[in-house]
């Protein structure tokens, strides 16, 4: 029986529908009211078993490697003033007994490039794929946790996916599964970004997968697809031929962080269940909307 407890975080991107937020900070780091989504995706992992973290990254984004590590200065200083609440915080972003590793993505050739530059860190295992861009809350159950669970009973490559608009099929990789209401199912083939006439479902692949190691082979033998880059679609659209792959209509709400509304509207219901400023939040919410009727 395979275990997963690796996760790949592929966190290369530019970030050019950010800026000039992105232009020296990673958009990654953008916080939801005071926790930076790659962070919110970490806990996502954390909490899904996962115990080694691959971050595929770039020159430009240190601060990510910062986020994950001690801050010597900072803490000494919360320390000496007390600040207990706030050392434990900053101290407690990653429990100890997790790891982490980061490998430079060279230049931006796509999701596919980037799970393939992990290949060494995971010889033979199955991982999960972690895109921090979108934000998910599951609820009582993490995503990546209900995926988990899917392969656990069926030891196949799961893709968490969601019913999307037909108009918006160019922005996602489509799965092929029968529109039935059963939450997993087999699918029959998968195509990225495919115009709305050619999308074999309306059920697009929301950042999160995990994937047995026979998809290194594939990724290998795929070359540059939609957007002149390698595609991790395409892969698994090979990886298809050979095993059978789940597709999983997760639990939960699903952000998508990588547009400036998604991020709005995470920001908005992030805020609405913040320990210290909802109650703030929603007056102040309130009031905005009575000015606007
Ligand atoms: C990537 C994948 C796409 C998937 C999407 C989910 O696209 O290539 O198949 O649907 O993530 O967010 P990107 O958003 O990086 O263009």
């Amino acid at each position: 029986m395979m275990k997963v407890t690796k996760a790949i975080f592929p966190v290369a991107g530019l970030g050019t529908r950010f800026l000039p937020a992105t232009k020296a900070t990673p958009k990654e780091m953008m916080p939801i009211v005071d926790k930076p989504l790659i962070q919110h995706a970490v806990e996502e992992a954390l909490a899904a078993g996962i115990t080694e973290f691959i971050f595929i990254t770039s020159s430009s984004k240190r601060a990510i490697e910062d986020h994950f590590d001690s801050n010597f200065e900072l803490e000494a200083n919360l320390f000496e003033r007390g600040k207990h609440e706030q050392l434990a915080l900053v101290q407690g972003i990653l429990p100890p007994t997790v790891s982490c590793a980061y490998i430079r993505q060279k230049s931006p050739q796509g999701l596919g490039h980037a799970v393939l530059c992990a290949k060494q860190l995971l010889s033979s295992e199955p991982f999960a794929v972690v895109l921090a861009d979108d934000l998910i809350d599951g609820g009582k159950e993490s995503c990546l946790q209900q995926m988990m669970t899917v392969f656990e009973q069926t030891q196949a490559s799961v893709i968490a996916v969601e019913k999307i608009l037909p108009s918006d099929s160019k922005k996602y990789g489509i799965v092929d599964i029968a529109s039935n209401t059963q939450p997993v199912a087999k699918i029959a083939g998968i195509v990225e970004k495919p115009e709305p006439a050619n999308a074999p479902s309306n059920f697009g692949v929301v950042g999160r997968y995990i994937l047995t190691p026979a998809i290194f082979n594939m990724l290998e033998q795929t070359s540059e697809g939609s957007g002149g880059e390698i595609q991790l679609t395409d892969a698994i659209a090979k990886l298809l031929k050979k095993e059978p792959i789940m597709a999983l209509k997760f639990h939960g709400k699903r952000y998508d962080c990588g547009s400036k509304l998604g991020y709005l509207e995470a920001t908005i219901a992030y805020a609405l269940k913040h320990p210290e400023v909802a109650k703030d939040f929603q007056l102040l919410l309130r009031d905005f909307v009575e000015c606007m009727a």
